[in-house]
């Protein structure tokens, strides 16, 4: 069941005083997300430090955000937070298959966030549900893809005057934006929360390691150990991705394009070959390059019976699945949730996971809350940064402030508990001099 109605006229505090519009599947299930939403935020120490900072210093106030992200339990955290600061947030899904349903429930019953994601929902109403959000006349976007960022300087151009600035979290995104703005055509200023290292260095690695794991295994429950797992691309997300496979006992492939990559995950102990010659090995496949067609016609008619293949790149087109289905007998059939089987000419057979979607939202949750932590503090710390900096900052794309990522880091040691030394004066002055040698 699918509902755009009014908001429910409950009592909760956190209900914004003129009801929005929402789209979501079942708010029946908004019991079962906000208790998903409260696990998930035991693992998210530093987020909550700043959304108890928030709640009483409100240095979002003014602002209204339409957020394009992944609808899950951590981003439900992040919305709060923005809430908490005084910020109207409108949230839309930044994937059609990513969506928590039972969290997008909770968020505009119990929360009251006006949301608009279903999991499962075509190219169309992923579009529309987009431009319902951008209704709301945001002066701010947040970002997980550049989708919002796109449709805007396209066919909403009306809405750019308004717009002081927005973040974008994943490395796609940014790479489209940093484009955007080469070409002189960016519109407003924009922070890559990708670029921290707070966020790539774990969020890209750790998150998308395990995540993308768990997601392979829930979707066919296959033995990873003594497998050959090809991974396309060793940058922070492949790095992960190739560590945790070799982890379950796996036998990793890594295919590259960057020579300096390819170095480093031959001595980092993976294989290292072109995709021609993994297509022949491999018996799970994953995208991880932010390309397309990263696995062709040419690769699909190489693989071996029963290969299976995934993506947790951004979008749904690292793998050429239109190629696939060109030298399939007939049509593809669905042999188990995510889990799509098409047969070749000579019977062998290769499975597709998700559609080619990213499969750690699509079959599993997406990263652990507790990599999301870092990642949506740096959201939630640039929107205020953009908020006060409003008048200074450029069209232009802008990394988050050293400030920012050094004390995120500092402030998720303290909730691990972990301590570390401070330099001596003598230290200190060693570094800044260059007298002193041998
Ligand atoms: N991207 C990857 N994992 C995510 C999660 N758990 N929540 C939101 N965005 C994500």
């Amino acid at each position: 069941m699918s509902v755009t109605a009014e908001l429910p006229t409950t009592t909760l505090s956190e209900l914004p005083v003129a009801p929005p519009a929402y789209d979501v599947k079942d708010l029946s299930l908004a019991d079962a997300g906000k208790r998903r939403i409260e696990w998930a935020e035991r693992e998210m120490p530093v987020l909550r430090s700043i959304r108890e900072r928030f709640e009483k210093e409100k240095p979002l106030e003014g602002l209204t955000a339409v957020a394009c992200l992944h609808v899950t339990a951590e981003t439900a955290n992040l919305m709060r937070t923005l809430k908490a600061g005084g910020m109207k947030v409108v949230l839309c899904a930044s994937n059609p298959l990513s969506t928590q349903d039972d969290v997008a429930a909770a968020l505009v019953q119990h929360y009251g966030v006006a949301t608009f994601a279903i999991k499962g929902e075509d190219n169309d109403t992923y579009y529309q549900h987009i431009l319902s959000a951008l209704e709301h006349k945001p002066n701010f976007t947040m970002d997980d893809g550049a989708d919002t960022v796109g449709i805007i300087h396209t066919e909403k151009r009306e809405l750019i005057e308004n717009i002081i600035g927005g973040t974008e979290e994943t490395t796609t995104g940014v790479i489209r934006l940093r484009a955007m703005a080469k070409d002189g055509v960016l519109a407003y200023p924009i922070v890559a929360v990708n670029d921290a290292q707070t966020k790539h260095f774990f969020d890209n690695r750790y998150g998308t390691g395990q995540s993308t794991i768990d997601g392979i295994i829930r979707a066919t429950n296959v033995l990873l150990a003594g497998k050959f797992f090809v991974v396309a691309g060793y940058g922070w997300c492949g790095k992960g991705l190739a560590m945790r496979a070799k982890g379950m006992g796996a036998q990793v492939i890594v295919t590259e394009i960057d020579p300096l990559r390819a170095l480093e995950a031959t001595m980092d102990g993976f294989h290292v070959m072109p995709m021609a010659q993994a297509a022949k090995v491999g018996d799970f496949f994953c995208t991880v390059t932010g390309d397309k067609d990263v696995i062709r016609g040419e690769h699909f008619a190489a693989m071996k019976d029963g290969a299976i293949v995934s993506n947790a790149g951004h979008f749904n087109v690292e793998i050429d699945i239109p190629s696939l289905a060109k030298i399939a007998t007939g049509e593809p059939r669905e042999v188990r949730d995510f889990v799509d089987e098409y047969v070749l000419a000579d019977g062998r057979k290769i499975f597709i996971l998700g559609e080619g979607r990213l499969i750690n939202l699509t079959s599993a949750e997406g990263h652990p809350a507790s990599v999301m932590d870092m990642s949506f503090a740096n959201q939630a710390l640039s929107a205020e940064y953009m908020n006060l900096n409003a008048k200074t900052l450029e069209k232009n794309v802008y990394g988050v402030p050293q400030e920012i990522d050094t004390e995120i880091a500092r402030l998720k040691l303290l909730s691990l508990g972990v301590g570390i030394d401070t330099l001596t004066e003598e230290q200190e002055r060693y570094l800044a001099s260059w007298q002193e040698g041998t």
